[in-house]
């Protein structure tokens, strides 16, 4: 994979676009206006110099990936591609529209395509596509440069060739760990995780115990990097809602709810980190 394309700039897009520029890759990073193009470069150069200042990776790797990277507006630019990551918010109206016009515009019959979804059936994403059997899930973890996890998930139509090829490339190309799913909401780990993370907001919402509480009695009594509250705001309360709301049209269990607080907050505005203020404040 010598040319990859990555659509979506944010929190996932971003950290995929590093890691795949940092294992030698050109990619092409494909974003919906200029304005989330400029934040995405700055996260990206964020993270390399933090990166390096820390010693994690060295400085002329940083610069050969800053080098690497192309930012375009326009999907057309997608046409070379060998592999293109979709990583856009989570709506499936929003993917399936993004899937269709990747599809138009990469040439190569070979090229595989890839969602960063964390809950949409893969076989939606796959069907809207002329090549539902190049078409596979490639979920990867927040902050994608230092969390080693990558799950692949093929569809009913995902070729084995496909499958084989993703993982090939996420496990020699880009050192990640890797782990299959079947195509049912939530995958492995956020099937585990979102209905964790959940219990904590309806924790906070009864009066049960205090955000700070609930965050410290994980990460003090249980070694969690991060309590679930912290977690929630790191993910976005917009993600964990969405990856919510599909878990629960899939399996239709109460514990997969989203609870009341959850959904108010988005309404409002307090998706976590990335606006600023969660169920902590960010703003410095
Ligand atoms: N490249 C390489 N290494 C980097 C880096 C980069 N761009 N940026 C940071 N690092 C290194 C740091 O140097 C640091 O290294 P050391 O531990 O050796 O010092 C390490 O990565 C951690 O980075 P931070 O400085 O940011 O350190 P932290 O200790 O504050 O940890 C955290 C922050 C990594 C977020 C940690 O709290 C953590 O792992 N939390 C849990 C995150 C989690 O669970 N994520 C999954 C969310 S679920 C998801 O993403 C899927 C979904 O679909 C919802």
């Amino acid at each position: 994979m010598e040319r990859v394309g990555v659509v979506g700039c944010g929190l996932m897009g971003s950290g995929i676009a590093e890691i795949v520029a940092r294992a030698g890759a050109n990619v092409m990073i494909v974003e919906q206006d200029a304005e989330a193009m400029a934040r995405g470069r700055e996260r990206i150069e964020k993270s390399l110099s933090r990166a390096v200042a820390a010693g994690k990776v060295p400085e002329d790797e940083a610069n050969r990936a800053l080098a690497n990277m192309l930012f375009s507006v326009d999907y057309a630019d997608l046409w070379d591609r060998q592999l293109v990551i979709e990583a856009v918010a989570e709506n499936e109206e929003i993917k399936l529209a993004v899937f269709r016009k990747i599809d138009a515009e990469v040439k190569d019959p070979d090229a595989l395509l890839a969602t960063n979804t964390s809950s949409i059936p893969i076989i939606k994403l796959a069907m809207v596509t002329k090549r539902p059997e190049h078409v596979i899930g490639m979920h990867f973890f927040n902050p994608v440069p230092v969390l080693k996890l990558v799950e692949l998930i093929s569809s009913l139509l995902t070729s084995p060739e496909t499958s084989a090829r993703v993982r090939a490339y996420a496990t020699d190309t880009l050192k990640k760990r890797v782990i299959t799913s079947p195509d049912r909401a939530g995958f492995v780990v956020n099937a585990l995780l979102i209905p964790y993370l959940l219990s904590a907001v309806r924790m906070l919402e009864s009066g049960f115990a205090s955000a700070e509480d609930i965050d410290t009695g994980m990460v003090v009594g249980c070694a969690h990097p991060m309590g679930p509250l912290a977690l929630t705001d790191l993910i976005g309360l917009d993600t964990t809602l969405a990856v919510a709301e599909s878990l629960y049209e899939e399996f239709k269990e109460p514990h997969l709810a989203p609870p009341p607080l959850l959904s108010r907050m988005n309404q409002a505005g307090l998706l976590g980190r990335k606006t600023g203020q969660g169920f902590y404040s960010y703003k410095s």
